[in-house]
C-alpha cells in the first residue's frame, strides 16, 4: 500500500492467475489450461522469417490479416472481427463499451461461478454486477437469465471452471429476453465443444462472442483474442481500443496468429487428441470414485469425493503436479486439472492413486 495510490488502487480486488513455475522449474503444469502441444510448426517458418527492419514500424492497428483469417474460418464478414491482447483484453474492452457503469446502472448479470475476471472488470469500471447462482448441478439457470432483463449479460460457454456446456438454444433464449442490451458469450473453450453461438449471429445485432488463440492454438503466451458480432458492436470494439491503446497485437503476433489459424490441419488434429485424453481421463477418475461432469472443454472440473480436494491439491503440488484449487463456496471440493499430454495424464492419475494409499 503506498500514500500515492488513489481509492480505486486502494479498493480494488485484482484477479488472480494460476500459479507459473520458476524457469527450469519441473513441473507438470495442469493449472491455467494451456494446451500441452507445441502451436502448429508453421510458427516456427513464421518466426525464423522474422523481418527486424519491419519492427521499426507500428503495427496495422486492426489486426487486418488475422481478422482476414478468422473471418474464413469462421465464415463471417472480416469486418465482423475484432482483435486484442488476448481475450482477457477483447473482455476488457467490451465491458468498457457496453455496459453501463454508475450507480444509477441497471446491472449486468453473470453466473456466480464463472470467469473470476468479470467481477474484477465489473469493479475496474463501475458496472454493478448482479450474480445469479448457478444450479444444483452446476448449469446455468437459463430461465433466472431471462426472467428479469438487466444492464446486460456476461457468461463462459462452456462455463469454467464448471466446465459444462449450455445448448445454443438456451443461449437463444437469453439473447431473446435481453433484446436490449449485448449479450457476451466467451467462447475461450468452444473449440473443444461441439456447438457455438456463432450461428446465431446472424439473428442476433446484440449478440458478441469472444474466443483465443491461447487454449485452442496453443498460443496462450502470444496473446491474441477476438470478438465476432455484428458490425456495429465491433464499431463500438474500435472506439475504446483506440481511447486506450491504438496497437493491441503487435507486428510479430499479427502473421503468428494468421499462419496458426489457417492451418485448420493442426487445429483438428490437436483438438481431436485433447479431447480424446480428456474423455479418458474422466472415465479413469470416475472408476477411481471421482465425480466429474462431462466436459466440453479442454479441462475437468473434478472432485475426490473421499479425499478433500484441498488435501489432493496440496499433496499433487508436492508431487510437481500444478492444478488448479479454488477455496470458494460450493467449489471448495473440485480441482480443475486442465488436460495435458498423455503421458504427464498418467502420472497425476498416478499420483492419486498414491495420495488415495496414504502417500
Ligand atoms: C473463460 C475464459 N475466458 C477468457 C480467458 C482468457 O484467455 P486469454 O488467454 O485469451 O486472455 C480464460 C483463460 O483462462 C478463460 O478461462
Amino acid at each position: 500500500m503506498s500514500r500515492f495510490w488513489n481509492e480505486k488502487t486502494r479498493n480494488i480486488e485484482p484477479y488472480v492467475a494460476g500459479e507459473q513455475p520458476k524457469p527450469g522449474q519441473k513441473i507438470i503444469k495442469l493449472n491455467t489450461n494451456e494446451n500441452p502441444y507445441p502451436a502448429s510448426p508453421k510458427v516456427r517458418e513464421v518466426l525464423d522469417q522474422v523481418d527486424v527492419p519491419l519492427l521499426a514500424r507500428y503495427p496495422e492497428t486492426s489486426s487486418r490479416i488475422v481478422r482476414e483469417e478468422l473471418a474464413k474460418y469462421y465464415g463471417v464478414r472480416p469486418e465482423q472481427v475484432f482483435c486484442g491482447n488476448g481475450s482477457d483484453e477483447v473482455l476488457a474492452f467490451a465491458f468498457q463499451a457496453f455496459f453501463e457503469s454508475g450507480e444509477d446502472a441497471k446491472p449486468l448479470l453473470v453466473p456466480d461461478i464463472s470467469y473470476s475476471f468479470y467481477p474484477v472488470y465489473a469493479s475496474l469500471y463501475n458496472i454493478p454486477l448482479k450474480k445469479i447462482p448457478l444450479k444444483e448441478d452446476f448449469s446455468i439457470d437459463v430461465d433466472a437469465f431471462c426472467e428479469d432483463p438487466q444492464g446486460g449479460v456476461a457468461f463462459a460457454n462452456p462455463n469454467a471452471p464448471t466446465s459444462l456446456a449450455m445448448p445454443v438454444s438456451d443461449v437463444e433464449r437469453i439473447l431473446q429476453a435481453n433484446p436490449d442490451h449485448v449479450v457476451l458469450v466467451d467462447e475461450a473453450y468452444a473449440a473443444f465443444s461441439d456447438q457455438s453461438a456463432r450461428v446465431l449471429l446472424p439473428k442476433y445485432k446484440n449478440l458478441l462472442v469472444t474466443g483465443t488463440l491461447s487454449k485452442s492454438h496453443s498460443l496462450a503466451g502470444l496473446r491474441l483474442g477476438y470478438v465476432i458480432a455484428d458490425e456495429e458492436l465491433i464499431e463500438g470494439m474500435c472506439r475504446i481500443r483506440d481511447s486506450f491503446n491504438s496497437y493491441p497485437v503487435d507486428q510479430i503476433a499479427q502473421k503468428v496468429a494468421a499462419t496458426a489459424i489457417a492451418d485448420y490441419d493442426w487445429v483438428n488434429e490437436n483438438t481431436r487428441k485433447i479431447c480424446a485424453t480428456r474423455d479418458r481421463v474422466r472415465s479413469e477418475l470416475l472408476k477411481r470414485g471421482w465425480n466429474v461432469p462431462e466436459s466440453a472443454t479442454n479441462f475437468l472440473f473434478a472432485s475426490p469425493i473421499s479425499t478433500p480436494a484441498e488435501t489432493v491439491y496440496t499433496k499433487l503440488r508436492g508431487k510437481g503436479i500444478l492444478v488448479r484449487y479454488f477455496n470458494k463456496p460450493r467449489i471448495d471440493q473440485y480441482l480443475r486439472i486442465t488436460i495435458g499430454t498423455d503421458a504427464e495424464m498418467d502420472t497425476m492419475l498416478k499420483a492419486i492413486d498414491e495420495i488415495a494409499e496414504g502417500n
